[in-house]
This record gives C-alpha cells, structure tokens and sequence, in this order.
C-alpha cells in the first residue's frame, strides 16, 4: 500500500466512512497534507517549477545528467537521487511526478505515472505522435476525478484567454466559421548532428536517447542556456515535433480554449521539402471539426514558420504578432496574441447590438496560478484543471495530425474513435513510431 492510500484509507475510516476499494483514491489527500513529487529533469524547464514545488515534499529528483543534482538538492536536501525515471517511479511514497524531461519521453514517463496511480504535471507536448497521445489520454480518462493532470500550457492562466473566449462565446463575431493559429519561429537544420566528443562523466546519453533510436553524442544538443536548452534538440523527429512541441502547443491553446473541439473529421497539410531528420519550419494544415451544442462545423488551422493566414484588412499586418490566434466569424474577426485582443466587426448589420458583453458576474473567473491549480487538484482530483490529458490530449493529437498529412502529402479523413484515416493507409503508418527494444510505451 502506497503511503498516500494508506493515508486516504486512514483518514476514511477514521471519518467511519466505507474503505476505499483498493487502488481508488477519490477525493485525495486532504488539502493540508503535502503531496510528496518527484521531478523528473530538474534544471532548464524543471527550475521553473522550484518555488510552486517547495511548498510540497519533493522527494525526487531524477535526471539523465548528474551534473544537475547539486544545485537542485540545495534546494530540496531531502530527496532521494535517480537517473532512470523507471526506477525513480519505483519510489514508494510517491503522490505525483512534474515531468520536465525531452519531448521524446513525455509520454512514456506520464503513461508508467498514471499506471502506478500517481498525478502527473507533464510540460508540453504531451506526446510526440498520435498514438502516444491517444494512449496517455485514455489512461487518464480512466482514471479522471482519481488522478489529476496538467500540461505545461501555463500561459493558459493569463485572463485573455478567457477574454476571447466570451468575446466569441457571446457572439461579438457573428456565428463562428473558423480559427487560425499560427507561429513563425524559424530554427533551420540540416540534419542529426555528427558523432563529437564524448558525453561528460555523469551524463548517461544512453539514457537521455532513451526510447528513440541511437545517435551518436554531439553536445551541440545540450548547448542552449536554462529554460531554452529544448530548441537545441526539439526539432528533430526523434526527439521532437519542432514547433508544434514548442510555442505551438501555447499557441493552439489561445485557439482550442475558445472553439470546444474533440478531434478533427479531416486533416490537410502542404510544408517545405520533407526532411528525414528535421521537422519542417515552413508548414501549414487545416482541420474540419463537426458542430458542437453552441457552434457549427468550424475549420481550424496552423501556420508555422513565417507561412501565415490572410489578414482580414491590408492595415492589419498579421506578421507583427509573431504567436497569434483570429477567429472568423459572419459578423467580424477577433485578433489576438497572449495578452491583447482587437474585435474587428465588419458588414453591414454589424453594429454590435446582437452582442452584450459580459457583466461582471458573468466573466469567467481568473484561473489563478497555473501549478497550483494542478497541486490544489492532486489534493482533491475532482476539481478541474485547465489542460488536463484529456483537453491536452486532444489539442496536441490534432497538431501531430497535421505532421502525418504533411509527411503523407494529401487530404485524408479521420476517425477520431479509431485514431485511423479511413481512406489513407499510408497515413496510418505514420500514427506511431518504433521505440527502441527495451522500452515500453504504456509499461
Ligand atoms: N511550458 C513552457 O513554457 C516551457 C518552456 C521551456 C521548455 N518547456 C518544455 O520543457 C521540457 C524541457 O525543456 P528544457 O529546455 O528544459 O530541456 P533540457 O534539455 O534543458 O532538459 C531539461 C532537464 O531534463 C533533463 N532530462 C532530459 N531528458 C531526461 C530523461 N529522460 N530523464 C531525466 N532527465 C532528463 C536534462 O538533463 C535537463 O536537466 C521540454 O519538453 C520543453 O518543451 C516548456
């Protein structure tokens, strides 16, 4: 019995209330327990979780560079050190993991969490492919209102969000017709990079490379500073989905927080030249999504690398808002960036006396702190967090869908209950990828 059942069970038939069957741990901790966390990757993206985490236990730490340990123990003395996640998540008092690794082990790592019923806070992406995302998020799904999960969308918290979000709701833009998001970092590589020098003592490659297949040691990999290390190694197919992964996945959450959409019917996508190392930088897809109980059917679509949407007036240059997201509707656009939104009515009949903004009773209420949402929920899973595995899930599935048809080179239907094109066998061969002997998806 894991230490955080034995409590829940405690507290349970202290309050003389029926056990909890084995392995249920509805309702979680009560709120003025500390929830004992592993990190997993501890500097880089994993500092920015220190002072949210510090108000816990964090029992763990666990990273492929042992150079890491010193400053991160300084601020967390009592946690045991690993540099395999698979024993790490061996550690018996653990209540949840924060998993701050490369993309190409998100989902393995979130997958062995949730089967050993601990919440996971998972930075973004998800996943890598389709499949990876439809397994974690099923694994969740039976398990939501027992086990909470986040991903690291955090910019999710800032208030405009939800400001485009009524905007559109409330109709300031007419019936919603489609959606764009778009980003234009532009990385360009050429390819893997070339065998050079050795893997400093203590930095287990063999271990970072994981489940992807094997590439020789070069540290042109890991040679980026604290927080922006990921946009030396992200680009490549092995270890990452280039953009998407990156401020993609930020990006499409201004959109996806706004549209209530599952899983798109059809996916279309044209890009530069197909590398087989590197994900491309110019790419553009397009989604068809069915209505939904406040909004027909909808078409989304991503642009990245510098390939953009039309703008709605010549005097509105799109490209000066370099992550955005603008939604058409038959009455007008909205425009917007992460903090900052501009309501464009056009036609005749759009005076705006169709729509009333909100009332303050009716704004909806600030997220607060996007971490702490996610702790709060650990310790009562059936509160809601924002970018659960299931939201998450969806939205990232959708993105890497666009990846398979860019690679496949044409239209093709989806079906969003098998996770397979139905009129597209090569793009089925691309849902997944092959993992390295030794490691286990959903282990
Ligand atoms: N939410 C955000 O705004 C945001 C910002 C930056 C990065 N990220 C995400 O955070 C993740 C890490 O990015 P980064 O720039 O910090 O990368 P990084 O290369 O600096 O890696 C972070 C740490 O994880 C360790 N690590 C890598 N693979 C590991 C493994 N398999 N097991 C244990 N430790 C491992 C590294 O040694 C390093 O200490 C990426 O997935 C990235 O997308 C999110």
């Amino acid at each position: 019995m894991r230490r955080r059942q034995f409590l829940q069970t405690a507290a349970t038939v202290g309050a003389g209330l029926t056990l909890l069957p084995s392995g249920a741990r509805a309702g979680g901790k009560g709120s003025n327990s500390k929830l004992n966390i592993a990190l997993i990757g501890v500097w880089g993206r994993g500092e920015a979780h220190y002072d949210s985490l510090a108000e816990e236990n964090v029992v763990a730490l666990c990273d492929v560079n042992e150079a890491r340990f010193p400053k991160a123990l300084e601020r967390f003395p009592k946690a045991k050190t690993y540099v395999d996640w698979r024993k790490c998540l061996e550690q018996k008092d653990l209540d949840a993991v924060v998993i701050c690794t490369a993309d190409h082990t998100h989902a393995f790592i979130a997958n062995w969490a949730l089967n050993r019923d601990l919440h996971v806070y998972c930075e973004k992406p998800l996943a890598i492919t389709v499949e990876e995302a439809r397994i974690v998020r099923a694994n969740w799904m039976k398990k939501k209102g027992k086990l909470a999960t986040q991903v690291g969308m955090q910019r999710h918290a800032n208030p405009n969000f939800n400001r485009i979000r009524e905007l559109v709701r409330d109709g300031a833009i007419g019936d919603l017709s489609a959606a764009y998001a778009w980003g234009n970092r532009q990385i360009r590589r050429a390819g893997y990079l070339p065998a050079e020098g050795q893997a400093p003592a203590g930095f287990h490659f063999d271990l970072w490379l994981g489940p992807s297949p094997d590439h020789p040691y070069n540290p042109g990999y890991f040679s980026g500073e604290s927080g922006l290390n990921c946009l030396s190694w992200n680009m490549f197919w092995d270890f990452g989905v280039g953009q998407i992964g990156d401020m993609g996945s930020h990006t499409m959450d201004l959109l996806w927080n706004v549209v209530d959409a599952n899983l798109p019917t059809s996916v279309e996508a044209t890009g530069e030249k197909y590398n087989p190392d590197v994900t491309p930088v110019e790419c553009q897809s397009h989604f068809e999504f069915p209505a939904n109980d406040w909004r027909g059917p909808i078409r989304i679509s991503w642009y990245q690398g510098g390939e953009m949407p039309r703008s709605p007036k010549p005097y509105i240059d799109l490209k000066q808002i370099d992550h955005g997201a603008m939604f058409k509707g038959s009455k007008g656009f909205v425009i917007a960036d992460f903090d900052s939104r501009i309501l464009l009515p056009f036609g005749d009949d759009s005076d705006l006396t169709y729509y009333k903004s909100p009332t303050q009773d009716r704004v909806l209420p600030p997220l607060g702190h996007f971490q702490k949402q996610w702790l709060d929920a650990c310790k009562d899973p059936t509160r809601k967090t924002a970018c659960d595995f299931e939201y998450s899930g969806n939205m990232i599935e959708q993105l890497l869908l666009g990846l398979v048809a860019y690679r496949v080179g044409r239209k093709f239907e989806y079906d969003g209950a098998t996770g397979r094109a139905t009129d597209c066998p090569e793009a089925n061969e691309l849902m997944g990828r092959k993992y390295r002997p030794g490691w286990t998806l959903n282990g």
